[in-house]
């Protein structure tokens, strides 16, 4: 297998036509047979691959051209928000700052770190970062559906989270951010798979579009501070980073043994 195929089995999961601007191929390879796969791909891990026999390393987050792009990927915010029933004027602006701030901070980060040891190694590399948290959002999205029922309640929500076995062994359980365990869930918004949470913009334009309930898979207290203040009576469930990044990797992770690739995984053990 070449690192082209393992980028196109990602797409292939979600139906995506072109590699997202958060993923990127950085360095190819061809005859791959054992892949090490970790969420965060450092020098530590590219090393490691390279002296104990690998052929590939598979990060999520953003690393190299993809990290210096990543700010595009935030686009699919505003995407989601309209899908989701956000008129496009309100779903533009809730997501402006961010948007911003991911553009300001593309120039702060150095990708070069650790792209260039890759190449240096001849470790071929890729990160799958967009394709798998689409699958993520999707999955959860399905559980969500599949749970929800007339009157149900926050804590039914959680319960059905730890129903996925990388949430139910996570070290961090879901937390409700806002809420509490016996408030109804009432319509309820899954905002995964767009870059990062959605902060302070994403929920309150949901809020302010008729969501009791929105899911995010984590957020910063900022933000949390501030939606708790204007939304009293509004919930915010935090289902916890690396578990609900692991639910859309762990299914391609699957798919890649099925052909007969082996796969050490650095997350989630
Ligand atoms: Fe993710
Ligand atoms: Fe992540």
């Amino acid at each position: 297998m070449n690192t082209e195929e393992l980028m196109q089995i990602s797409l292939d999961l979600v139906g995506m036509k072109e590699i997202p601007p958060d993923s990127a191929i950085h360095v190819r390879g061809e005859g791959i047979k054992r892949v090490l796969f970790a969420i965060d791909v450092s020098s530590a891990e590219l090393l490691f691959a390279k002296t104990n026999g690998f052929d590939c390393v598979i990060g999520h987050h953003p690393r190299g051209m993809a990290q210096a792009s990543y700010y595009k990927i935030l686009e699919r915010q505003t995407q989601l928000l309209k899908d989701l029933g956000v008129p496009q004027e309100e779903a533009q602006e809730a997501t402006r700052p961010l948007r911003e701030a991911f553009l300001w901070s593309s120039h702060r980060a150095n990708w070069e770190d650790p792209l260039l040891l890759a190449q240096v190694l001849g470790m071929p590399f890729l990160n799958i970062h967009n394709p798998l948290d689409e699958l993520g959002r999707r999955l959860l999205e399905e559980k969500v559906k599949k749970s929800q029922k007339q009157g149900w309640k926050i804590k039914d929500l959680v319960s059905s989270l730890l129903e996925f076995p990388e949430i139910e062994r996570a070290p961090n359980p879901p937390e409700i951010a806002m809420g509490n365990p016996d408030s109804e869930v009432g319509k309820i918004a899954v905002f995964h798979g767009t870059g990062t949470n959605g902060g302070y913009g994403a929920a309150k334009a949901l809020f302010r579009n008729g969501y009791d309930t929105v899911l995010y898979i984590h957020i910063d207290y900022h933000d949390l501070e501030k939606l708790r203040k204007e939304f009293p009576g509004r919930n915010l469930v935090i289902s916890g980073h690396i578990a609900s990044d692991m639910i859309g990797i762990n299914p391609y992770l699957e798919e890649l043994k099925k052909r007969g690739l082996e796969v050490l995984k650095l997350s989630d053990l």
